[in-house]
């Protein structure tokens, strides 16, 4: 549904012939009927990646498509696909009502909304009471709503959404995952940029992490979770007066005492290295008590990720 190839973007620095790279040679694809997350900390390109797609950006070079149709050669019908929520609430007209933005919006796109349509949405985003409220006197988390109203009223098949629960309350961020599971369940292809790893962990299909304007994975959520959960492991010792001394002699550097029980968490990179290190504590005289498999949050993928320690 899109392709993004060898994308490169760079912005001018101030005060210096140089430039920033932005965005550095991202691939990747978003397929049909796949919830898509781009993650990645602040700065590492993620906005730059999204304006690129919905043409609001020139890229420096790459190929970019939505449905076959090239955003820069055959921009109109490249955009007709798509809608989009951006950063900052920026497809909001703030003097304006949420319906009369969706109707707006849509009219901009020549389509014309229901108002039976437009109501259904505000409803399913719980915004229906300030239906009639201008938008600069709605709190920060229902302009969000407003935006993301007007993405869905424009009833495209792709729907971008940049950070789309920034600003939402637990609740309405929570209701959001299944609103989107439900847009999944209608058909729609769904490309958003996050910080909220709930939201990844409940919605996402694949994810890309960008870190330094570079993707450094790009992969099922499943596979990524279930990689790392084969690395992860627990391992309780019963320590004896030398215990710490002996682990801290192998290179370990960390670990908790709770009583008589010294608690590791290992990493490893191989399923083969949990067998030399428990042969290292057979040599050594150091009884593990038990060794289960640690339970991996999505949290942790991502900092192994974009700390450097894992490699993709
Ligand atoms: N218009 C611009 N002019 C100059 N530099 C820019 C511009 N827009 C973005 N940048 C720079 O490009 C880099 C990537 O920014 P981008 O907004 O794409 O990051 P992001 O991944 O969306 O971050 P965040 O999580 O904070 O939203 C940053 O270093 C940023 O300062
Ligand atoms: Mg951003």
């Amino acid at each position: 549904m899109i392709t993004v190839k060898n994308l490169v973007k760079s912005y001018p620095k101030r005060g210096s012939k140089e430039r920033l790279k932005a965005v550095d040679n991202a691939s990747f694809e978003v397929r049909d009927g796949e919830i898509f997350a781009l993650l990645g900390p602040n700065g590492a390109g993620k906005t730059t990646t999204i304006k690129s797609i919905c043409g609001l950006i020139v890229p420096d070079s790459g190929d970019i498509r939505i449905k076959g149709y090239d955003v820069l050669k055959e921009r109109k019908k490249a955009l007709e696909q798509i809608s989009a929520v951006l950063e900052g609430n920026r497809n909001l007209y703030w003097r304006m009502t949420p319906i009369e933005n969706m109707k707006y919006f849509c009219g901009i796109r020549g389509k014309t909304l229901k108002r039976t349509e437009a109501l259904r949405i505000l409803e399913t985003l719980g915004l229906y009471e300030k239906k009639d409220e201008l938008v600069h006197k709605l709190s920060r988390g229902m302009q969000q709503k407003a935006a993301i109203a007007v993405c869905l009223a424009a009833g495209t098949d792709i729907l971008l959404l940049d950070e789309p629960t920034l600003g939402l309350d637990v609740n309405s961020a929570v209701e959001f995952r299944s609103l989107l599971k439900n847009l999944q369940v209608q058909g729609k292809t769904i490309l958003l940029s996050t910080h909220d790893m709930g939201l990844v962990e409940a919605v996402a299909d694949r994810v890309a992490i960008m870190n330094n304007a570079k993707i450094v994975v790009c992969e099922e959520k499943r596979k990524l979770i279930d990689l790392f959960t084969a690395r992860g492991y627990k391992v309780v010792i019963e320590s004896n007066g030398s215990t710490e001394e002996k682990l801290a002699r192998l290179g370990f550097t960390e670990w908790n005492k709770d009583g008589n029980a010294i608690e590791l968490h290992l990493n490893l990179s191989s399923s083969k290295e949990l067998y030399e290190i428990m042969e290292k504590f057979r040599v050594n005289q150091i009884e593990v008590e038990s060794i289960e498999k640690e339970l991996v949050n999505f949290e942790k993928i991502f900092i192994s990720y974009t700390n450097g320690s894992a490699k993709s």
